[in-house]
């Protein structure tokens, strides 16, 4: 790209991934949380990160409440500016992974594109995808935030599940089905696949 040919990345001159893993203990994954708004991801990573934080393991949890009110704040919810939310939150994640810090990301991220997207640039080899599967009756029914309510009256258009589509992942490794479910009991089906994947060997 033209604007960076006159930049010269010095990565190999940084204390390396490996080192930073040793001394945190622990092997970074960016545990990547997509489903509808409202389908329980950010109750779930507060609940999830505490659990982890118990048994040693430092992370980040990225939010996309959080934010799209700090560095995304000036994106909306077109396909361009959700495409380019998640770029720039993949290249955050990348940046914690490299730094031995585990990300617990909670992002609509409502495309299999948008998700493939956000892989290739964070490394399928440290990618852990997990489909907060909640129906939309459910998501709607609680409507925390009143935004469901909004989109049906036409107060917020492309409103993701009314009126801008949701693509059932096609690739999780991991699928939390809520309903029924406590937040305790979601948590210890991430835990499950995930404690394996963090622990340092
Ligand atoms: S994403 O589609 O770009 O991944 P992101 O996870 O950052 O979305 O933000 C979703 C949050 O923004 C929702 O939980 C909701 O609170 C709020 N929001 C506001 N407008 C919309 C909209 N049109 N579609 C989806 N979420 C919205």
């Amino acid at each position: 790209m033209d604007n960076q040919k006159n930049i010269f990345p010095i990565f190999d001159q940084i204390v390396g991934r490996k080192k930073k893993e040793q001394l945190l203990n622990q092997t970074a994954k960016v545990i990547w949380m997509t489903g509808l708004s409202g389908s329980g991801k950010s109750t779930i990573a507060i609940a999830l990160e505490k659990e982890l934080a118990q048994k040693g393991f430092l992370t980040q949890i990225l939010d996309g409440d959080n934010i799209r009110t700090g560095i995304n704040n000036n994106l909306g919810f077109s396909d361009a500016d959700r495409t380019e939310n998640i770029r720039r939150i993949a290249e955050v994640s990348r940046l914690f992974v490299n730094c031995g810090v585990i990300t617990i990301n909670c992002f609509v991220s409502p495309t299999n594109a948008i998700r493939n997207a956000a892989k290739e640039i964070i490394g399928a080899e440290n990618f852990v995808e997990v489909f907060i599967d909640t129906p939309l009756e459910i998501c709607e029914q609680r409507d925390v935030k009143g935004l469901y309510k909004k989109a049906r009256a036409g107060e917020i258009k492309d409103f993701t599940g009314i009126n801008a589509p949701f693509e059932v992942p096609e690739n999780a490794a991991i699928i939390v089905k809520t309903a029924n479910k406590t937040v305790e009991e979601s948590v210890n089906t991430i835990l499950k696949e995930i404690l394996p994947l963090i622990t340092k060997k």
